[in-house]
């Protein structure tokens, strides 16, 4: 008796492997996320993210630069307001000349090529660390949606070629979208987070940009992770109103939702490997209980193999940095 097929024949080397490897990473897969502060040569690591840091404008010319020299062709740009800027009414978040606007500039400045996206939502502005406006205690829907829509244009005006609204109200992406129409932005580009989650694994991130919620938590916006069906309304609706891109955030633990959406939509995936993925990989390698380079490489495969055209990750340039 033998057996009749021998599936080990297509592992035996690494040349039929590498033929027969169906998900493959490459540096068009990646959006990198980059952190910028005010002020002047701050290149600041945040502590829950090692190895990941917060730029101001100077500094950030060189990273761009890196960053394309590497392959690597879209930046998703975060900033961390000064406290002193902070208010209930996102009135920062539309300064045309605040620090979006003028990180937006920089980066076209130093690669006029590079896909610049760019984080809409009010909670890096809100002196209540919350995406939306707030009064009595609630964060108000419809009036968050028109403020999101005018920081929009702004981003647009300053050279933004897409938009990537993160706050989870409704109605959002319809406001955008009308909103950039009637200004001439015709061209500009919304990337929706249409199904994110409410999740525990943002906290690193809301350390890098000060931006935790003052009270209670974004469970009345963002998805309950128990959630499945509700991923798909969320993403169909935001793609009717208009979202170019979708997005599922977390990664992870979350990748039964790509995979769902994947079968169900015609739109590109994107998926947010979040800050407390990378932290907690980055805090098990640094004990030497996983070999980061390769639990990292099998980490953003399987997030390819579960159905994502793009992926958000804090890992972009290390796994670049390996596969080159
Ligand atoms: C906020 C926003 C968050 C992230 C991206 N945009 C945090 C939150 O919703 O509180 C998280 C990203 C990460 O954890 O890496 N609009």
């Amino acid at each position: 008796m033998y057996p009749l097929r021998r599936n080990r024949r297509l592992r035996a080397g690494h040349a039929i492997r590498s033929l027969v490897q169906e998900t493959i990473i490459s540096p068009n897969d990646f959006i990198v996320p980059l952190f910028i502060v005010e002020g002047k040569n701050v290149k600041e690591e945040i502590p829950s993210m090692p190895n990941y840091y917060r730029y101001s404008l100077d500094l950030l010319k060189n990273e761009v630069k890196e960053l394309w020299n590497l392959g690597l062709k879209s930046v998703l740009l975060f900033v961390k307001v000064d406290d002193k800027l902070k208010d209930n009414k996102g009135t920062e978040a539309i300064n045309d000349n605040g620090l979006m606007q003028q990180a937006i500039k920089t980066v076209k400045d130093v690669a006029p090529e590079m896909y610049v996206m760019t984080d809409v939502a009010l909670d890096p502005y809100s002196s209540y660390g919350h995406d939306g406006i707030v009064e009595d205690g609630k964060i108000i829907n419809d009036a968050t949606c028109e403020i999101l829509a005018k920081m929009s244009i702004s981003h647009a005006r300053a050279g933004a070629d897409m938009v990537a609204p993160s706050d989870m109200m409704d109605g959002r992406i319809l406001y955008i979208r009308e909103g950039l129409e009637e200004e001439g932005f015709t061209d500009t580009g919304i990337m929706s987070y249409s199904a994110k989650y409410a999740s525990a694994f943002y906290g690193p991130f809301r350390d890098a940009l000060d931006s935790a919620p003052g009270f209670g938590d974004k469970k009345t916006y963002q998805m309950d992770p128990a959630n499945r069906s509700e991923a798909i309304k969320e993403t169909l609706m935001d793609i009717d109103e208009g979202a170019d891109i979708v997005m599922v955030k977390p990664g992870l633990c979350y990748l039964d939702i790509v995979r769902d959406l994947k079968n169900e939509v015609e739109v590109p995936i994107s998926v947010y490997q979040v800050s407390g993925e990378y932290a907690m990989l980055k805090a098990a390698a640094e004990k030497g209980w996983l070999d980061h380079d390769a639990v990292m490489m099998e980490q953003v495969t399987a997030i390819k193999r579960a159905g994502a055209d793009l992926i958000a990750s804090y890992f972009a340039k290390d796994v670049v940095s390996l596969i080159n």
